[in-house]
């Protein structure tokens, strides 16, 4: 393995955020399907195929260092929501924290001076 332990781990969280990013939007978008709001359904599934190549990416890159990408479990996402403006809420607080867990795995990478994981995060 050409990357820590604690680097794994960290990269595995994050492939499990962005897999729980990817199914809350996808149920946000089908919530919207089913209320008509065919516009946002549409923005939605986008969303989630985005955070489904995000995580993707980062089972490649732990493959590729000959860590193992360890596919995980998904708790189940709020399957109706009070408004459309409350599914856009609750997509940016998502959106916010799998951004700030990424900037964090940028400082672990500078700390432990780990270039090849820091080059990939950019
Ligand atoms: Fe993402």
């Amino acid at each position: 393995m050409r990357i820590s332990t604690e680097m794994a781990k960290a990269i595995n969280d994050q492939i499990s955020y962005e897999a729980s990013s990817a199914n809350a939007y996808i149920s946000i978008g089908s919530w919207c399907e089913r209320t008509g709001y065919d516009g946002s359904a549409a923005f939605f599934f986008e969303q989630a195929a985005e955070e489904n190549g995000h995580m993707l990416k980062l089972i490649h890159y732990l493959n590729g260092v000959e860590a193992e990408a360890i596919i995980p479990a998904i708790e189940k996402p709020p399957g109706s929501f009070e408004s459309l403006e409350s599914t856009f809420q609750f997509g940016l607080k998502s959106e916010q924290t799998v951004t700030k867990a990424i900037y964090d795995l940028v400082d672990m990478a500078e700390k432990e001076k780990d270039r090849s994981t820091y080059s990939f995060l950019q």
